[in-house]
């Protein structure tokens, strides 16, 4: 939200921004989803709905965890909010207590850690890297846990570095959990039909159904159905935890909108083909990105498997010296150095809990990718990077 505010800003003042920060699809809502929104008024949908939400809603919710990710809940076990972030934040809301840990795997999307700490939890960061895929590994999970752990959350495909976990890999992190059954689990599903090449989603829940009575599935409109301003999430999990994120919601937004969620309905039931298409074509933008990443000098990337963001490494440009004389220290100079002298936007890694990494989203057409990435090699043509001396080359 910051980035988006200081693009906003940077244009505002007269510039042309390529806009490598977005976090949502950058086309509209699918028309047969919209209408059923318009209609939903129409037909004097405009009142307050039950806090949990509206019950065709939760049955949509409860059908498709069943038929697309194998998952048995009923549409009572069935929490819709404001957005995935807001049953997130009241997941946590309801559970934590003072000093509880909650285990984010870095790269993590921002939110989390933050959230975490609003409720007085404490963010246990258990960092990865290129090394395993940007993704936890079981060692590393099993060394985080200690007698305070509440939560853990696990975020596939991953915001900020498109990680997609395997299912061999989901069902030894379950392995882990299962031995430590005072842990739950969050799984942050919502960019689960961006995968790409030979990638496939896989819910932990359905690979390790045991760990069904400690977890929450967190899922939501935004990103599959291009609807991230209609504001529709939803959670699912063991009755006593939906019932008291419904009773958080109850006194603090009562419910999310009532117009909003009978287009959600639309979205779940109606055709399908449109997620299909968004899929395709972020599909084409990230292989044309991470090729034109990879041919300029100093980034380097893989072509994540999910999501729509390439996390790429700018490592070979810190140390570097601009024509203005500054050095740049870190991802976060980098970054600077791109918006100002490329007019290219991106997000440093260390808002993300990896630096020396930028986040570059391939939300946008082709031609915007293109004409960045041109951009950035120009930029990154006109720095001075120190005569490697015989000690640097070797070391
Ligand atoms: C990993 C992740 N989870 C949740 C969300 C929140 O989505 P919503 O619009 O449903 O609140 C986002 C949005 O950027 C996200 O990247």
């Amino acid at each position: 939200m910051a980035a988006k505010a200081h693009v906003d800003s940077l244009r505002a003042a007269g510039r042309t921004i390529i806009d490598f920060t977005i976090g949502e699809p950058d086309f509209p809502t699918p028309p047969h989803i919209v209408a059923a929104g318009v209609d939903a008024l129409n037909a004097g949908q405009t009142r307050y709905t039950g806090s949990a939400g509206i019950a065709p809603l939760r049955k949509a919710i409860a059908a498709k965890l069943a038929n697309e990710n194998g998952l048995a809940y009923t549409p009572g076990q069935v929490v819709v909010g404001n957005g995935a972030k807001h049953v997130i934040y009241n997941a946590l809301a309801a559970t934590l207590n003072e000093g509880d840990e909650v285990i984010v795997p870095a790269p993590y999307w921002v939110s989390y850690p933050d959230m975490v700490a609003l409720h007085g939890g404490k963010p246990v960061i258990v960092p990865s890297d290129e090394r395993t895929g940007f993704k936890l590994v079981p060692q590393a999970l099993e060394q985080a846990i200690t007698p305070r752990t509440r939560w853990l959350i696990l975020n596939s495909p991953n915001n900020p570095t498109g990680a997609v976990y395997t299912a061999a890999e989901l069902k030894a992190i379950g392995e882990v959990l299962l031995r430590h059954p005072h842990v739950w689990v969050m799984t942050d599903e919502i960019y689960e039909h961006f995968v790409y090449g030979a990638a496939k989603h896989v819910s932990l829940l359905a690979l390790v159904p045991e760990l069904a009575g400690r977890a929450l599935v967190v899922n939501g409109m935004s990103k599959a159905y291009a609807m991230t301003g209609w504001r529709i999430g939803y959670g699912a999990g063991p009755q006593a935890l939906v019932n008291a994120i419904v009773l958080l919601l109850s006194q603090s937004t009562s419910c999310a909108s009532a117009m909003a969620q009978v287009a959600a309905v639309t979205a779940l039931e109606g055709p399908q083909q449109c997620v299909a298409d968004a899929r395709q074509l972020f599909e084409a933008r990230r292989d044309r990105m991470s090729a034109l990443l990879n041919r300029i000098p100093g980034i380097r990337c893989t072509a994540p498997d999910g999501a729509f963001y390439v996390f790429a490494s700018v490592a070979g440009l810190i140390g570097a010296t601009t024509p203005a004389g500054r050095k740049l220290s870190s991802d976060v100079d980098v970054m600077m150095y791109f918006t100002d002298v490329a007019s290219v936007a991106s997000i440093d890694g260390a808002s993300y809990g990896l630096p020396a990494h930028l986040r570059l989203s391939f939300a946008t057409g082709i031609e915007q990718i293109e004409a960045g990435c041109a951009a950035l090699a120009r930029a990154i043509q006109a720095l001075n990077f120190s005569p490697i001396t015989e000690e640097t080359s070797h070391a």
